[in-house]
């Protein structure tokens, strides 16, 4: 295990009506509040009224900035840091998912910053502080609600980059598995193979032994897999919302990677298809995913053959060779992602094959990617190349 720290200072308020504690999250010497909100679900599911009660009896000024859209753009985290300077917040608010999340941490770290905020997405700056952020999440997905993470895109040049800072993890975050069972269904499984990846970016390590994190990161896996099964067959069933809420929080929150070399290529690599065709962030990663599993571990089946063994119940007897047995657990993770009614490649979620050396190159701007198989730029073209 490699030396870590960790750090993970929000606030979780789990469960049915947890949305009622949102006043008492807000410190009483918050005047001014930054709402900040996606498209319209909060308004459709009442989620909106209710908020705007709790902040009128905290007596707060509200500030509202909606219409955040999926995969958040530069343009609204600007007009957002205009508003925070303006009416001088001091607490940000989002209530939504990832999106509207990560585009509220944005406006966070640009408001005291006198540089470009994009200057934190391009590494050539860190930020030095952040207006506190609260959350109410409405999608398990991303794990946002407490991550050190940002995810925006700047228009000019599509460009879809992250920003890791732990000053951007947010003071409190509101999980109401309630709010979730207005969620379509594409957003509901996107989300289930979102979290499951953020599993397998920290699971997929050279890093040996690790034997807490493993059996830690098994365990998300197989509850995440098990009640993505009983929201397949019932969307309106509480308990599987709660457990795979809860999964997602605990699947980005960077416990499941402490003491571990990550990976991260498939991110990478999965981000470019939806800057060039806003696709839903965890529908890349299910096209991008079973293409990476093939390719790596082709070259080091270890980790692929455990995670066959003990997530998918693998027998060892079954199979010649290891790499049979690496081979088998990838295929069960495809059927998964078939019942689940995800794509697997580019064909089967009807995107265009022409764009991949664009892709490669925006994906390796900064060098080589991952941690489990070291990637350069022929390796990323040869993984998109197989999930076509
Ligand atoms: O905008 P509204 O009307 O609210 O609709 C949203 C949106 O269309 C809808 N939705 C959300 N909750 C709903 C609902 N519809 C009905 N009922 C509800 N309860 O769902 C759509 C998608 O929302 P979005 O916030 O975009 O989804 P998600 O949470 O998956 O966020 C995706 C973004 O997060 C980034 C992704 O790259 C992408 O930009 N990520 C952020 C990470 C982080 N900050 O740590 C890590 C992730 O790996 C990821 O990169
Ligand atoms: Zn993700």
């Amino acid at each position: 295990m490699l030396n870590f720290k960790y750090y993970s200072p929000t606030s979780i308020i789990f469960g049915k009506n947890s949305v009622e504690n949102l006043g008492a999250q807000i410190a009483s010497d918050v005047k001014t509040v930054l709402f900040h909100f996606g498209g319209g679900s909060i308004k459709r599911s009442g989620l909106y009224d209710q908020v705007v009660g709790i902040l009128k009896e905290k007596k707060v000024k509200i500030v509202e900035l909606g219409g955040v859209e999926p995969n958040p753009k530069l343009s609204l985290v600007r007009e957002g840091i205009a508003l925070c300077r303006q009416h001088q917040v001091d607490l940000i608010l989002a209530v939504g998912g990832g999106s509207v999340i990560d585009s509220a941490k944005a406006i966070g770290v640009g408001v005291n910053y006198e540089g470009d905020v994009w200057d934190f997405f391009m590494g050539k700056a860190k930020p030095e502080s952040c207006v506190p952020l609260g959350v109410i999440l409405t999608i398990p997905a991303t794990g946002s609600e407490t991550s050190p993470n940002s995810v925006v895109t700047k228009e000019e040049g599509l460009m879809k980059r992250g920003l890791k800072s732990d000053l951007i993890r947010p003071a409190f975050a509101i999980l109401n598995p309630e709010l979730t069972l207005t969620l379509p269904e594409e957003q509901t499984f996107a989300g289930i193979m979102d979290i499951l990846s953020h599993v397998f970016e920290r699971y997929f390590t050279t890093t040996t032994p690790v034997d807490v994190t493993d059996l830690m990161c098994e365990g998300v896996m197989k509850a995440t897999i098990e009640n993505a099964y009983k929201l397949r067959k019932n969307p309106d069933d509480y308990d599987a919302r709660a457990e795979i809420m809860l999964a997602g929080t605990v699947a980005h929150n960077g416990i499941l990677g402490v003491g571990r070399l990550e990976d991260w290529a498939s991110h990478r690599i999965a981000h470019e298809i939806t800057a060039l065709y806003g696709t839903t962030h965890g529908v890349t990663l299910s096209i991008i995913f079973p293409a990476w599993m093939k390719y790596v571990s082709a070259e080091r089946p270890e980790k692929f053959v455990q995670f066959a063994q003990r997530v998918f119940g693998v027998s060892q007897e079954a199979f010649a060779d290891p790499a049979e047995i690496a081979n088998e657990g990838i295929r069960r993770f495809e059927a998964f992602l078939t019942d689940m009614g995800l794509p697997k490649s580019f064909k089967e979620a009807d995107l265009p094959e022409d764009q991949l050396d664009l892709m490669t190159d925006k994906a390796t701007l900064f060098g080589a990617l991952g941690g489990y198989r070291k990637l350069e730029a022929a390796d990323i073209k040869a993984i998109y190349k197989m999930a076509l």
